[in-house]
């Protein structure tokens, strides 16, 4: 099994661990006297499967709770509801719960169990793409308010985050794009030759023939048979995360750096929330439309050498990503105002130098579109 550490001034607190089999996660369960297992619904046959392998293997699981993990339900009323099962179970302060699902579920078992009795230990078991290169690491955790996402959280690390590609391979193509959205991200962030290592693998993926978006067969096979592949990249976005929450856990600097593209997803998610369009984006297909529109930033804004817009999104088509903002600009900085992100009147953009390098450029909403206008 590969561990990667994340550390704080020289100490470690968080590891994310990377495992082939499912009963590898037995070990990091050791000496936790009481376990508690919260799982996304549309995976309850992993959560029972691992439940099965736990208590076989002399792990004292004493409760599984499912949740319904959409973006609607992610709010206080399902953390207070984990809380509230927690505590008619008896969870003692020594509990640990263990969250079995993508971010969304990540994310609201982590609130649940930092703010329940003060807050007691957990650990994560990520089960979709997204949440095991980006969601389930770094110790963001938190429910939505309203339409405003994440509003109401914490920063606070899982005892560990266990990553077992063999879960994704029963993900629809486009459920796994839109983590790889996200891969590619952090790679544009950190990492030039695994960016293009993941557009080759995943440009392979989009040749296969008859794999269609909601599809899960043909798609399972070729995950099969490229499993080391893709392994080896989901180690290396975790290790780029890892890194960067190291220097940086609560997000004053460079783990801004991570939001790449998201201040345009968050903008275009807000968008089609308030009900203003058809156009359904998942999160991490907002991403790619966003990291492009980043691109396009930094070109116009002079960051960037000119031609990096359309490469990054040559690259993205190329791997089936949508690369075109489904709105005008203008509504996009009107949904970039109400997204709640800018501090002083400016946002923290994160433009493109290269590929492997960024920056941080504060600008408002309105300078944003105005160059962007200039350039698209
Ligand atoms: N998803 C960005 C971060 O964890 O900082």
């Amino acid at each position: 099994m590969k561990k990667i550490e994340i550390k704080e001034g020289g100490r470690t607190i968080g590891m994310v661990c990377v495992g082939q089999a499912l009963s590898e996660v037995v070990p990091l369960l050791d000496g936790y006297p009481a376990v508690y297992v919260v799982h996304d619904m549309n995976v309850r046959d992993k959560a029972a499967d691992l439940v099965s392998v736990l208590s076989g293997s002399g792990v004292n699981v004493c409760g599984l709770m499912s949740v319904e993990a959409a973006e609607e339900n992610k709010n206080m009323d399902t953390a207070m509801r984990i809380c509230r099962w927690l505590m008619e179970s008896g969870a003692e302060r020594s509990a640990l719960l263990l969250a079995v699902g993508g971010g969304i579920t990540t994310d609201m078992a982590g609130f649940a169990a930092s703010v329940y009795k003060r807050g007691i230990r957990f650990a994560y078991i990520p089960t979709t793409l997204l949440a095991q290169v980006d969601a389930a690491i770094g110790g963001k955790t938190g429910v939505n308010l309203d339409s405003y996402k994440n509003m109401i959280g914490v920063i606070r690390q899982p005892q560990f985050t266990w990553l077992y590609p063999e879960v994704l391979t029963t993900l629809t193509r486009r459920d796994f794009l839109s983590g790889a959205a996200e891969m590619l991200k952090t790679f544009i962030i950190s990492g030039g030759d695994c960016y293009r290592e993941c557009v080759d693998f995943l440009g392979s993926l989009n040749l296969v023939p008859g794999i269609a978006a909601d599809s899960k067969d043909g798609f399972e096979s070729f995950l099969r048979l490229n499993q080391g592949r893709l392994s080896d990249l989901i180690c290396a976005a975790a290790a780029v995360k890892a890194a960067i929450v190291s220097e940086d856990q609560f997000e004053t600097g460079l783990r801004r750096r991570l939001n790449l593209g998201h201040t345009f997803a968050h903008a275009i998610e807000w968008y089609e929330r308030a009900g203003g369009t058809d156009c359904a984006l998942s999160h991490g297909e907002a991403v790619a439309v966003g990291t492009v529109l980043a691109a396009r930033l930094s070109e116009a804004s002079g960051v960037s050498g000119h031609g990096l817009a359309d490469r990054i999104a040559d690259n993205f088509a190329r791997c089936g990503l949508p690369t075109a903002c489904p709105f005008g600009l203008d509504d996009l900085e009107d949904a970039m105002n109400k997204d709640k992100k800018a501090e002083n009147g400016k946002i923290h953009f994160i433009l493109i130098r290269n590929i492997g390098e960024t920056i941080e450029y504060d600008m408002t909403a309105a300078e944003a579109v105005a160059l962007l206008k200039g350039a698209i």
